[in-house]
């Protein structure tokens, strides 16, 4: 089960075009079976990118996107996904990448119905 649940996660990222070298050492005991939102997901977004996409943040939601509740996560996963993923432009600048173990907790969560709990 969790097994399978690794090999689709990895078909995902790698047909995102997610580089193999980034993907070498993903340990899925790494990531929660379960994500939730309050657990793991908003410390994620906490960590990363509220500091500048929330209501309080710097910029003020940057380019109109809010990281800071469930429903605007959910809303804007199609770009965070992108820029988090694929493209790997945010966060910008020089911060830190997200590592494997946080995008797979982001992937679980939305796969397994990104329940706001
Ligand atoms: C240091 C401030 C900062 C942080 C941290 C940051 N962003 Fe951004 N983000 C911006 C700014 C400024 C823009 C608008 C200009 C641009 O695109 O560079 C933006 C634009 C975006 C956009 C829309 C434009 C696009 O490129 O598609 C998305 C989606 C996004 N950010 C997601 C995220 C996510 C997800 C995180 C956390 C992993 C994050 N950002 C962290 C500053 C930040």
């Amino acid at each position: 089960m969790a097994r399978a649940g690794l090999v689709a996660a990895l078909l995902v990222l790698g047909g995102c075009g997610f580089g193999t070298d980034t993907l070498e050492g993903v340990d899925p005991e790494a990531a929660p079976e379960e994500p939730t939102y309050s657990e793991h997901v908003s410390v994620i977004m906490d960590l990363r990118c509220t500091a500048c996409h929330a209501e309080d943040a710097q910029p003020g939601e940057a380019e109109g996107y809010g990281f800071d509740t469930c429903a605007k996560v959910k809303r804007a996963w199609g770009p965070l996904w992108n820029t988090v993923a694929v493209s790997q432009t945010m966060p910008p600048g020089g911060a830190e990448r997200l590592t494997s173990a946080e995008l797979l907790t982001l992937q679980r969560w939305r796969e397994q119905g990104g329940r706001c709990d």
